[in-house]
């Protein structure tokens, strides 16, 4: 069926690089990164996480990107094709990355949606208030309210949807070509604020001062766990962008400069936001209070503190857009050459299937507050099903398969660009990795995050 289908692509090497770094930048370098850097020893987590990148997070993103590349197709024919014996189904690895992309689009659709309405509400006004009460009872009428979350989390789901019919080219390469050049200027605007503020150097010392008394095993695999998700790994996200990189693009370059600008944009977003929660007396909390209830009551003390609040709400929601796209591409091309949708109809579809699926989510505050399942709310099953179940069995099966069924051989030709690069001391570290280091290390992390040990 795919061979029927016209593929889309990205056409130009820095519209490879925009979506591809659109896609790990999100709302996880705004708040995950930043307050796990700080609360487990700031430079020392830094080091233990760029050595889960290295060993893991680039391994496994090289696999998804060269595999995509090779195959040109969706996850799920990409592995059929690759797949020397074709009675062994590791198309399955696929479906479930089908799945991972749903219910992470369940909840995190919508946090984006929180973000989108609070860009209103920032330009409104109604949230300036330097009093944390006042901040987090706007927060809360917003969560509480089933009809004000299904309706943003379906403008959220509208709003993507409708930049993915524009096509791979136009939409996802066309739309992050111009969000991460607005997304840096943001965020470098912000940190220059910030870092006028009188407690700089206190924010600083928690991102920034390494305090290796915090390195337990428990803080290595919450890095390792954090490389996974940052880099958008595991779940075929990449092995479908990879499907419309350009075939003389540098793949490992790619990656290294991805996984480089992504940790820039984390520390850049700590820089931006410690100094100035330190600066006011606030504590460096985590998740959404940090987002929705600390950062408006700082930026409402500080002069032009409106204007920045909004700025920080557009800069989110930019972040969440390139993420949220790679996302949703997912189950579209998939339905598209898998099924043989029209693109828009497999748009519409997925967008119906995200407003069932997701408003478990958006109503697991309200009207689902009681409702749960395993002992867990809808929100947080969902993101415990994907991030400690599927991403990590995802990244162990892409290791394994390529590292033990696709072969050396194969992997070494693709990633080579047919042998033009002569690189093969880097692709030969990256095969070993993949063949032997990876997959054990990603069962660890898998383990730890289902309790197990
Ligand atoms: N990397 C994104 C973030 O850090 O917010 C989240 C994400 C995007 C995870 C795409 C997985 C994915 F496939």
């Amino acid at each position: 069926m795919s061979n029927t289908i016209k593929r889309g692509g990205f056409s130009s090497s820095f519209g490879v690089l925009a979506a591809t770094l659109g896609s790990a930048v999100g709302l996880g370098n705004i708040w995950k990164f930043p307050s796990l850097t700080g609360a487990n020893g700031g430079a020392g987590f830094l080091l233990v996480y760029l050595l889960a990148t290295l060993v893991i997070g680039l391994p496994v993103m090289i696999a998804e990107i060269t595999m995509g590349r090779a195959a040109k197709a969706n996850p799920i024919t990409t592995l059929q094709t690759l797949s020397p014996k074709k009675s062994l189904p590791w198309w399955l690895v696929g479906v479930a990355g089908m799945l991972a992309s749903f219910l992470i689009l369940s909840f995190y659709s919508e946090v984006v949606a929180w973000v989108f309405a609070y860009v209103f509400k920032a330009i409104g006004g109604s949230i300036l208030s330097s009093d944390r009460h006042v901040t987090e009872s706007a927060f809360s009428a917003l969560i509480s309210d089933p009809v004000q979350s299904l309706l943003w989390q379906w403008g959220v789901l509208v709003f993507i949807g409708g930049i993915l019919l524009l096509g791979v080219t136009k939409g996802i390469e066309g739309i992050t070509k111009k969000l991460m050049p607005v997304l840096f200027l943001l965020l470098l605007v912000l940190c220059a604020v910030s870092l006028t503020l009188p407690k700089v150097a206190e924010g600083l010392a928690f991102l920034f001062k390494p305090d290796f008394s915090k390195i337990t095993s428990g803080v290595i695999l919450t890095a390792m766990g954090l490389a996974f998700f940052k880099l958008s790994l595991g779940m075929g996200t990449m092995m479908t962008y990879g499907s419309y990189f350009r075939d003389d693009q540098n793949i490992p370059a790619t990656t290294v400069r991805v996984m480089l600008a992504d940790l820039f944009v984390s520390m850049l977003a700590g820089i931006a936001i410690f100094p100035a929660v330190f600066s006011f007396g606030f504590e460096p909390s985590a998740g959404p209070s940090l987002v929705f209830i600390t950062i408006p009551a700082v930026f409402s003390q500080i002069p032009g503190g409106q204007l920045l609040m909004i700025a920080f709400f557009i800069l989110a929601s930019v972040a969440a857009t390139g993420a949220m796209l790679s996302l949703m591409e997912v189950p579209v091309v998939i339905l598209h050459e898998r099924i043989g949708m029209s693109r828009p109809k497999a748009t519409l579809l997925t967008i119906a299937a995200l407003v069932v699926l997701g408003a478990s989510c958006a109503l697991t505050n309200n009207l689902l507050a009681d409702f749960k399942l395993f002992g867990k709310n809808m929100f947080d099953l969902f993101d415990f099903a994907s991030s400690n179940v599927l991403l990590p069995l995802g990244g162990i099966s892409l290791a394994l398969f390529v590292g033990w069924v696709w072969g050396r051989d194969n992997f070494q030709r693709a990633l080579s660009n047919q042998g033009t690069l002569h690189n093969a001391a880097v692709t030969g570290a990256v095969f070993f990795l993949l063949r032997y280091v990876s997959p054990l290390l990603i069962l660890i992390v898998m383990l730890k995050g289902l309790d197990l040990f």
